[in-house]
């Protein structure tokens, strides 16, 4: 979830490692909610890999690793001004209905990497708030910023939302940072989800 044009759609393509979600240069792209399924490994789980110490002889006769199945959803963004006013009802019911689901294991929270927390952006918080959503804050398009400044927009971005370090993970869908860490605490936190 995140504001128009945050990089959602992007970021669930780097995640799948494939251009299945629409993307586009004009907000207000995504303008359904859109159902992917994805398969986490096992490292992702949390689980070590097995048969790493054994011989190679003895791992062969190994089952496959199980993945992990998930849903991931692709939803539209808010605070698009120009947005209309029925279409931004809209998503907003459909981001509050999302926010409901009982078997909802979380939610990755997008927020660009240049940008200050918006009025909207701390009313979602506050909707997750309520629900007790379990929140992965992914800083988005970290490309767009010298090295330097990414450790220094994260920690604001943290500490101006009152985020724990661990659950802001600094990303881009353009040069891949952050991915396979954004990939391992989704592993995390539908573990701790389903137990
Ligand atoms: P809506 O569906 O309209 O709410 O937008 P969205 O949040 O799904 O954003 P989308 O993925 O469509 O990306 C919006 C724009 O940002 C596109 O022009 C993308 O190419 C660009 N973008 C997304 N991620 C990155 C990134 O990591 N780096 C850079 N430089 N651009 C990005
Ligand atoms: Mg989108």
């Amino acid at each position: 979830m995140g504001r128009s044009n945050v990089g959602k759609s992007s970021l669930l393509n780097a995640l799948a490692g494939r251009r299945i979600a629409r993307i586009s240069g004009t907000p207000g792209k995504t303008r359904m909610l859109n159902v992917y399924e994805m398969q986490l490994g096992r490292r992702e789980r949390g689980e070590v890999p097995s048969g790493a110490d054994r011989a190679p002889d003895a791992r062969r006769h190994e089952p496959p690793p199980s993945p992990l199945s998930l849903y991931v959803l692709d939803l539209p963004g808010y605070g698009y001004a120009r947005a209309s006013k029925s279409d931004r009802q809209e998503f907003r019911g459909l981001i509050a209905q999302t926010v409901a689901r009982e078997r909802l294991a979380g939610v990755i929270w997008l927020l660009d990497v240049r940008r200050d927390p918006s009025e909207e952006d701390r009313e979602m918080q506050d909707q997750f708030a309520a629900r007790r959503t379990r929140v992965l804050a992914a800083v988005t398009k970290s490309d767009k910023v010298p090295r330097g400044q990414r450790v220094r927009r994260e920690r604001e971005l943290r500490e101006s939302l009152a985020l724990d370090a661990d659950q802001a993970i600094v990303t881009s869908a353009r040069t891949g940072e952050g991915i396979p860490e954004l990939r391992l605490a989704i592993g995390a936190l539908i573990t701790k989800a389903t137990e």
